[in-house]
């Protein structure tokens, strides 16, 4: 293998520029030639590539975002459009990947692997920690922090003006964020798509607090709960409920910006490095994940379709916790 392409896809993580780095470097240490695909899918489309050295990832290791740019293709999805890429790949002569990236891009490049025969491996970028195969995804602990602080912010609010708040965070499909965000954060609820909303019962706890003179209240709301997002599960309690000043909040896209923390740079650098030396190996579709603190390989489709579960012990925790 003499030449192999880096690309991120998807929805950015901090942390992708730490594991762009380690693959450029990593390639380099062991002689390839690395090129950089800009703008995900879309630029292998258009083939939009960038010879990379050493010092084209200078500096990066701390940068939020993506220094090699990203998409959501829906043109990858199609068969003219994966067919492009392809020729594109070819006539270049790249003859393996690295995709950093979460579901949407596993899906991608395990069809682009199989139409192509060119091996592809992935490391985990997203904020969402919802793939099978890694304990964590390369951008969740700093989303993690980044809800920490501002939930904190926030209850200074909420304690001064004895207030209910609705926090909502992201997580479209999975509540890690939420869950673990909040109790990291102290919230009285937390509201995740994995386990079914009650707003009575959710009610029945505010009612109980508000008996208890708790005047002011945090509750997490993953995006993609069941009984809507925050604004949607704020108007179904006070519609029943109206003790409480209420407000709501929706963090969005800060949670995907800033600096990665330490823990998302040695991550991405750990799983960028294993992922390019498993391909120099020979070895082809699979992601690079971390179990036990050990890096460990999952076939591409496994890491995408495998559901990841909950933990059931965390969710009872924090409901004892937030009484
Ligand atoms: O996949 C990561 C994620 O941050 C989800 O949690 C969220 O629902 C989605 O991306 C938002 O995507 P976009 O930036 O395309 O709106």
């Amino acid at each position: 293998m003499k030449k192999i392409a880096v690309i991120t896809s998807g929805g950015d993580a901090p942390g992708m520029n730490a594991c762009i780095r380690a693959v450029v470097r990593t390639g380099i240490f062991h002689n390839l030639e690395v090129i950089g695909v800009r703008r995900g899918y879309e630029g292998l489309i258009d083939g939009d590539f960038l010879p990379m050295d050493s010092h084209s990832v200078s500096n990066i290791i701390q940068r939020g975002g993506t220094i090699l740019k990203t998409s959501r293709s829906s043109r990858f999805m199609t068969g003219e459009g994966i067919n492009k890429a392809i020729e594109m790949a070819k006539n270049a002569g790249i003859e393996g990947f690295i995709m950093i990236g979460g579901d949407g891009t596993f899906k991608g490049a395990n069809e682009f692997s199989r139409l192509s025969g060119i091996p592809c491996m992935g490391a985990p970028g997203t904020i969402d920690n919802d793939l099978y195969g890694t304990d964590f995804t390369i951008g969740y602990d700093t989303a993690l922090n980044t809800v920490i602080n501002a939930v904190d912010k926030i209850r200074d609010t909420a304690a001064s003006h004895s207030r209910l708040f609705f926090v909502e965070v992201m997580g479209r499909d999975a509540g890690f964020i939420a869950l673990n965000g909040g109790v990291g954060a102290g919230a009285e609820e937390i509201l995740i798509p994995e386990t079914s909303t009650d707003i009575s019962e959710l009610i029945k706890h505010l009612e109980e607090g508000w008996k208890r003179h708790k005047s002011s209240v945090i509750i997490i709301v993953a995006e993609g709960d069941k009984e809507g997002g925050a604004f949607e599960v704020a108007r179904k309690v006070k519609e029943k409920f109206n003790h409480y000043d209420t407000r709501v909040t929706v963090i969005g896209h800060m949670q995907r910006g800033g600096s990665p923390t330490c823990f998302d740079r040695v991550l991405a650098s750990r799983l960028g490095a294993a992922a390019t030396e498993a391909l120099i190996q020979g070895k082809k579709n699979l992601v690079a994940g971390l179990v036990h603190n050990q890096v460990v390989f999952t076939p591409i489709d496994k890491a995408r379709k495998h559901k990841v579960d909950v933990n059931e012990d965390l969710i009872r925790i924090s409901r004892m916790l937030s009484t």
